[in-house]
């Protein structure tokens, strides 16, 4: 079973968490408890303690267990990090990334999925700012337990109470299963941009800031997925636990994809290659000295058309960026590479496509399934298009 570490904040609601932990207890779990100072005025550390037979944190400062550092050891034993409830306030040091706590610094350094089961007045819940908080949080992946309508502690009545121990107790093991389901699986994702050398200084790319392919990267790994991540140039970092393979021409690409395909169950390109590169790259800088340069371009090998033929019983999966009659490009792409599943964007679109932190996917299946998905974060669409992969090797299996 699973390590979870239950964080306590400042709300009425504070009582709830004994029950909360109480019931992760009873399905197998071990439970740590850390605390929010304001969190102790309403409940006693020595509670939680007693409830789980675990020693409870409230001070960065406290050490329980001397040459260990309680924070990081409790950041990193964590399977799961589940915040019940949680004060506006404390989503808010969580959005901003402050650490000005034990809970809040734990919550930074954890590389566990992080769920939060917000408590409030419904006016503090529906506040442009909580919201915007919660929004940010979720494009980063934190998973939300809605709040449920009924009356306050205070008297008010609206959207704001902490929701039901059952409703919070499975949706940690929903996450927990997550993050099992393609334990043993290996995922290979392009990402990124190539840039294609004219001369030592020039290059021939696109917009491509790699986004896509390293949120499909986080939510493989997310799933439990053994992760290779093959690069073009990007500023972004590579997500923990993935191997990176960094590259920078479409040749280099192919040559890295082909050494590690055989290797791998699942194949997703999200990668924006370069279909053509100049002929002849230039040894040295080239002068201005005409008014015209004519530059010779030739094919690039076409990366995920070559492994597709050889996919045997893996899933390969494509994406399409197109600027017109997205649906029907993205179709013949799909049967002409033999892919099992297509993501296509269209990448005039507001919102969707190249540098973005939002996208606009359709996924259209080898069956000929159309499956349109709203704007969504990267993160999300990333977690749709693992989902779907999930699905079509669930009914290989
Ligand atoms: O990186 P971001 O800024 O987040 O932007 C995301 C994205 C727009 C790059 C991404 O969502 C996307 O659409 N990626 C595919 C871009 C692309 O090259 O599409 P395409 O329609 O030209 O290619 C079709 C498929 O063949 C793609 O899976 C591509 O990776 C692959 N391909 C293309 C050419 C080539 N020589 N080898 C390939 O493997």
């Amino acid at each position: 079973m699973s390590t979870l570490l239950l964080g306590v904040s400042g709300s009425i609601a504070a009582y709830r968490a004994c029950d909360i932990a109480r019931e992760l207890i009873h399905a197998g779990h071990t439970v740590r408890v850390v605390m929010t100072r304001s969190a102790t005025r309403l409940v006693s550390p020595d509670t939680f303690a007693a409830l789980t037979g675990n020693p409870v944190v409230v001070d960065v400062f406290d050490e329980p267990e001397p040459g260990q550092i309680a924070h990081i050891r409790l950041a990193q034993e964590a399977d799961l990090v589940l915040i019940a409830p949680a004060t506006a306030h404390t989503i808010a040091r969580l959005a901003l990334g402050l650490a000005d706590d034990m809970l809040t610094t734990i919550a930074l350094a954890t590389r566990a999925p992080i769920l939060i089961a917000p408590a409030m007045n419904p006016a503090m819940w529906s506040h442009p700012a909580t919201q915007a908080h919660v929004q940010s949080l979720r494009a980063r992946g934190v998973v939300f337990i809605e709040p449920t309508y009924g009356v306050m502690a205070c008297g008010d009545e609206g959207w704001g109470k902490i929701a039901d121990t059952p409703v919070i107790v499975q949706a940690v093991q929903q996450r927990l299963q997550q993050a099992q389901d393609l334990k043993g699986v290996h995922v290979l994702i392009t990402a990124g941009p190539t840039y294609e050398p004219i001369d030592p200084v020039r290059f021939i790319g696109n917009r491509s800031s790699g986004k896509m392919g390293y949120a499909i990267a986080e939510a493989a790994l997310a799933h439990g997925a053994e992760v290779t991540l093959i690069t073009g140039p990007t500023s972004l970092t590579p997500p923990a636990g993935a191997k990176v393979v960094r590259v920078q021409t479409a040749q280099q690409m192919f040559d890295a994809v082909q050494a590690a395909f055989d290797a791998c169950d699942v194949f997703i390109a999200a990668a924006a290659v370069a279909d053509y590169r100049p002929e002849r790259p230039l040894p040295h800088k080239r002068k201005r000295n005409s008014q015209h340069w004519t530059l010779r371009l030739v094919a690039n090998p076409d990366i995920l058309g070559t492994v597709a033929q050889r996919k045997g019983n893996r899933i390969v999966v494509g994406f399409a960026a197109e600027t017109d009659k997205a649906l029907q490009h993205a179709q013949e792409k799909l049967k002409r590479k033999g892919l099992d599943l297509i993501a296509v964007n269209n990448v005039l679109e507001p919102g969707s496509g190249f540098e973005m932190d939002t996208n606009r996917l359709t996924l259209i299946y080898a069956d000929g399934r159309i499956e349109p998905l709203p704007l969504m974060s990267k993160r999300e669409c990333a977690n749709r298009v693992i989902q779907a992969a999930r699905e079509i090797l669930a009914r290989r299996s």
